[in-house]
């Protein structure tokens, strides 16, 4: 089990919608995933709606209340995609716990004890209000590592020299397994000469911390929630739905060393149609979207005043048959085969390789 806080005390960075889609782009390579919503504006639980009763238990009753987490998983939309849901009173936790001896380790704790139940999550992904108070230390105390969404813009850095102080004293006092292990830019504006050099910049300090990928600016990720769906789910032909679909394969890669060959057929599968007719056209995504790749947009700049170029990948690529089988659902239960099963050698060329060699992916070749 692998346990990371999604975290950065900037807000509105893509945190929420970093945790939902490479949750669920885990999730749907067979792995396992359990999302804790650690924030008290619960924009992660109303993205994904989980199943059941609202009042089964939240994040606050695992901390105040010190309730086990096997109580307290629910199921989403999605298959092998659990959350612990957030409600409004974790606001107040923060004072509730203030003289509570141990506060900064209750997740932790908890976390240990569900695995020593059989809680058989492959990953835990923490998404963090923010802010660094006691529900960001208890996330870092439990984590094995902090993925720290960002996105490309003036302040990206000092925001960052403040969580990177606060990451080592919970590193030195409370967790001396976390470590930070990756920045993720969110809402990538390819043709902005800015991001260029934020990016840079950000490469310069944490090097191979930095996510060869980018996830760019894209308007279905942010209608994904009010459909209360994942980007997979509601617009799988997005740019969004190709640069977390990326994402996920580069996180595996960094983890496991492998993926499965066909990962990203196997993400980007044409799911059932939205509900509602999407308030945009395709066309006028594309007008409003900078190109993702770091690579094309670097053509992009270079020509003065030149548009960024759209650059998803063809509609048709990648897609398995219509009539491909279905897996079949697993509970959050033991005895899951390895996410690998059938994978390629980590220097093997995946799926994403040839979406990137058409300037369509999300990252530098
Ligand atoms: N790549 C993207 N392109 C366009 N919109 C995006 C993108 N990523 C996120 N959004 C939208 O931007 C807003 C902020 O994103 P998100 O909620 O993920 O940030 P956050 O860091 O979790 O915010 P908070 O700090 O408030 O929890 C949301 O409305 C989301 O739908
Ligand atoms: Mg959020």
């Amino acid at each position: 089990m692998l346990t990371v806080a999604v975290i950065n005390q900037k807000g509105g960075v893509g945190k929420t919608t970093t945790t939902v889609n490479l949750g669920a782009g885990l999730a749907r390579l067979g792995n396992r995933v359990l999302l804790l919503d650690f924030d008290p504006q619960a924009n992660l639980t109303s993205h994904l709606e989980p199943t059941g009763d609202a009042n089964e238990g939240t994040t606050y009753d695992l901390l105040r209340d010190r309730r086990p987490i096997a109580e307290l998983v629910r199921e989403t939309g999605e298959e092998n995609l659990f959350v612990v849901p957030a409600g409004d009173d974790l606001a107040g936790v923060e004072i509730e716990l203030a003289s509570e001896i141990g506060r900064e380790s209750i997740l932790r704790d908890a976390l240990a004890r569900a695995e020593a139940d059989g809680l058989a999550a492959d990953f835990v992904l923490i998404d963090c209000a923010p802010s660094l108070g006691l529900l960001a230390v208890n996330a870092l105390t439990a984590a094995d590592e902090a993925l720290v969404p960002i996105q490309a813009e003036f302040f990206a850095l000092s925001g960052m020299a403040k969580f990177v102080e606060v990451q080592r004293l919970v590193q030195n006092r409370l967790n001396d397994r976390l470590r930070l292990a990756g920045i993720v830019i969110c809402m990538w504006k390819g043709n902005a000469r800015l991001s260029h050099e934020v990016r840079e910049e950000v490469e310069n300090v944490f090097g191979d911390v930095l996510y060869r990928g980018v996830v760019r600016q894209n308007v279905k990720l942010a209608e994904a929630p009010s459909a209360a769906r994942t980007i997979f789910d509601y617009a799988p032909d997005s740019n969004g739905a190709a640069d977390y679909a990326a994402l996920t394969i580069e996180f595996l890669r960094r983890h496991e060393g492998v993926v499965p060959a066909d990962a990203m057929e196997r993400l980007l599968r044409s799911g059932p149609p939205p509900a509602a007719a999407p308030p945009a056209t395709e066309e006028a995504e594309e007008v409003e979207e900078a190109s993702g790749s770091v690579e094309s947009a670097d053509a992009a700049a270079s020509e003065e005043g030149a548009a960024a170029a759209p650059s998803a990948p063809p509609e048709s690529e990648g897609r398995p048959a219509p009539d491909a089988p279905e897996e079949p659902e697993k509970p959050l239960q033991p005895d899951a085969p390895p996410a690998d099963e059938g994978g390629t050698r980590p220097d093997a060329p995946t799926a994403i390789d040839p979406v990137q060699a058409d300037g369509g992916g999300p990252g530098p070749s």
